[in-house]
């Protein structure tokens, strides 16, 4: 890829938004007020607002590999704070993909350095799940189930910041899991029963 062309195609951009909206950047340059807070993954294939038919402005969006809330990241904790204490923004969505380079590495016995302490937490996600996980045969199939359920414990960390906790209480933030598939483009709600989890966060993890 030339990256002349980039430049190229941002000339072209500022040119079709004017064209739609004169005041288009004027508007954008007096700040952001997003409703949705994105966590996904850092693969090409998972553009956060591209695949959700929205544009600058609308989501403020974290990706890192295989989309993980980690309690001791700051620049997913900050990210998360920062979105939900100033923002305000009114749902927080953890969106995992099948195919996820990051997920199968962890299924793999690999030593990938620096890696390992991030896909440890996959691991961790497995562990929890071993018995659902080691009952289905197909590797495909287990492959699939564990981004699933890797979104599912990512959405359960989310909850149990204090940050979260205070806004689902208060302002009524919702938390979504979602799986986006790169194989048909379809974005799924895994329809996470939070009530379920809710219970445990107000039993172990409460900090208000
Ligand atoms: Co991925």
């Amino acid at each position: 890829m030339k990256l002349d062309q980039v430049f190229k195609n941002n000339d072209q951009w500022v040119k079709d938004k004017l064209a739609l909206n004169p005041n288009y950047f004027t508007e954008l340059g007096n700040g952001q007020n997003p409703e949705l807070l994105f966590i996904g993954c850092s693969d090409s294939r998972v553009t956060a607002e591209e695949l959700m038919g929205l544009g600058p402005g609308d989501v403020f969006v974290h990706r890192n590999i295989a989309n993980m809330v980690i309690s001791i990241d700051l620049n997913v904790m900050s990210v998360v704070n920062y979105a939900v204490n100033q923002l305000g923004v009114k749902h927080v969505i953890v969106c995992g993909h099948y195919g996820c380079g990051g997920v199968k590495a962890a299924m793999e016995a690999a030593d990938l350095g620096i890696l390992n302490p991030w896909l440890r937490n996959i691991r961790d996600v497995y562990r929890m799940h071993r018995d659902v996980l080691n009952k289905i045969a197909c590797e495909e199939a287990r492959y699939n189930k564990l981004i699933e359920l890797n979104v599912q414990e990512q959405c359960v960390n989310l909850i149990k910041t204090a940050a979260v906790q205070k806004a689902i209480k208060n302002e009524g933030l919702q938390v979504h899991g979602w799986v986006f598939d790169v194989h048909s483009g379809k974005l799924i709600d895994l329809e996470i029963d939070f009530d379920k989890y809710l219970e445990d966060i107000r039993e172990i993890y409460r900090l208000e």
